[in-house]
């Protein structure tokens, strides 16, 4: 592995993606350095994604992994969290990320996503200087790339054509990392990622929603005709991915990540209907029967699609995970994690937050 990681500041550690990335590193690879968490706990963030890693490499474990409550954008606090923990690697998840909350209220998108990335970029630049032994990985998603038809695929070079606002405020991170690399040579790798599903995803997000309202025999809500396409991609091979960015990726490049694994939402939702019923032994029909069409999401993008060539080619990556493995496991562990629903649903995953973190 090429760079000696040793000191890596994720942001949004306690979320979907971030917390399954933690796991990812400190179980599945050979990194032996400390991991230093600055999440503010948003509604998206829930420490007990990470309580088993707290108990094994936090301050009464391996003494590796830390956590900080706290803003991206608050300058002071980012500052000192490069100069107390000697940070010299940066994986930066922590958004807002849920396409229809933007288009409910764009305003803390355009706070967490553009100005949390600015502030992240200026302290990274103030400490690390013109150090060139650091890396600053900037998270993005295939969304900058536009809506696809029904053919053709996005790449690298893609012109960006944001169409929500969730998209606009990555593009616009996006473009200010590259802008930092440019202009004042901060060593940058960034990744545009497509639809992730997994365990801990929180349940306002296709998959997720679906199976907890199978499981409460609700209706399933399906946006307009469902014909809409998504690339899915099993989160740890997402997190494999990054793994080797960090490690080996060169700097100032972007890699497209995605699954090669592109379904419409209502033929994904008749394939979770059928391992759901088989898992659970519930007639499918009772489960068909829930399919509700309901308005469209406004300016629903049809159809992402990527292709990651270079990261194949250069990094030697690919999507391990089948989608039927990956569904399959999906399914069972929210089936087997009651309690974890249990929390989030009824909001208890928050309630103790005050008493014990201030922001
Ligand atoms: P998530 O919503 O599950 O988690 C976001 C995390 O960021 C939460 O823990 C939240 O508390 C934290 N956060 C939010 N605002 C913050 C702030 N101001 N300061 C500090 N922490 C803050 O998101 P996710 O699905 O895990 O996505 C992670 C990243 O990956 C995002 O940048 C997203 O744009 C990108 N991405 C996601 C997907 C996907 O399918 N989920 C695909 C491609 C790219
Ligand atoms: O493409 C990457 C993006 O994928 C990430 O950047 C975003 O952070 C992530 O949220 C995701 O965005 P989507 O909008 O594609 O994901 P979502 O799970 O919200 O919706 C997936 C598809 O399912 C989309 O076409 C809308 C549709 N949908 C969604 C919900 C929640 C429904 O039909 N019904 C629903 O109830």
């Amino acid at each position: 592995m090429g760079r000696g990681l040793k000191n890596i500041l994720v942001t949004g550690g306690a979320g979907f993606i971030g917390s399954n990335f933690i796991r990812y590193l400190f179980e599945k690879t050979i990194f032996s350095g400390r991991i230093i968490n600055l999440d503010k706990l948003t509604y998206a963030g829930n420490l007990d994604n990470l309580k088993s890693i707290d108990q094994t490499y936090g301050n009464n474990g391996m003494q590796q992994y830390i956590f900080v409550r706290g803003d991206v954008t608050d300058q002071p606090l980012v500052t000192d969290i490069f100069q107390q923990y000697e940070i010299d690697t940066v994986v930066h998840f922590a958004a807002e990320s849920h396409v229809d909350r933007s288009i409910n209220s764009a305003r803390p998108f355009v706070e967490t996503n553009i100005t949390g990335t600015l502030t992240l970029l200026e302290c990274a630049y103030a400490v690390w200087g013109d150090r060139d032994d650091v890396l600053f990985h900037h998270i993005s998603t295939d969304e900058v790339y536009g809506s696809l038809g029904a053919e053709g695929y996005f790449y690298e070079e893609t012109p960006y054509a944001p169409r929500n606002p969730y998209a606009a405020s990555k593009a616009a991170s996006d473009h200010m990392v590259m802008a930092f690399h440019h202009t004042h040579h901060l060593p940058i790798t960034l990744s545009n990622c497509s639809n992730n599903y997994g365990p801990y995803q929180f349940p306002e997000k296709l998959i997720p929603l679906m199976i907890l309202k199978m499981q409460q025999q609700e209706k399933l809500p399906i946006y307009g005709d469902g014909k809409q396409i998504r690339d899915w991609l099993y989160v740890e091979d997402h997190c494999h991915a990054i793994w080797l960015i960090i490690n080996d990726g060169k700097v100032g490049r972007t890699y497209n990540i995605g699954g090669e694994n592109e379904w419409s939402n209502i033929d994904l939702l008749h394939q979770l209907i059928t391992l759901f019923a088989t898992e659970t032994a519930t007639p499918s029909q009772t489960l068909q029967k829930n399919i509700t069409h309901i308005t469209d999401r406004k300016g629903h993008d049809r159809r992402y699609a990527i292709n990651c060539d270079r990261i194949k080619s250069e990094l030697k990556w690919f999507p391990k995970t089948t989608f039927e493995e990956g569904l399959l496991k999906t399914v069972r562990w929210y089936l087997t994690h009651p309690q974890w629903i249990k929390r989030v649903q009824s909001g208890a995953y928050q309630q103790w937050l005050e008493s014990h973190y201030t922001l």
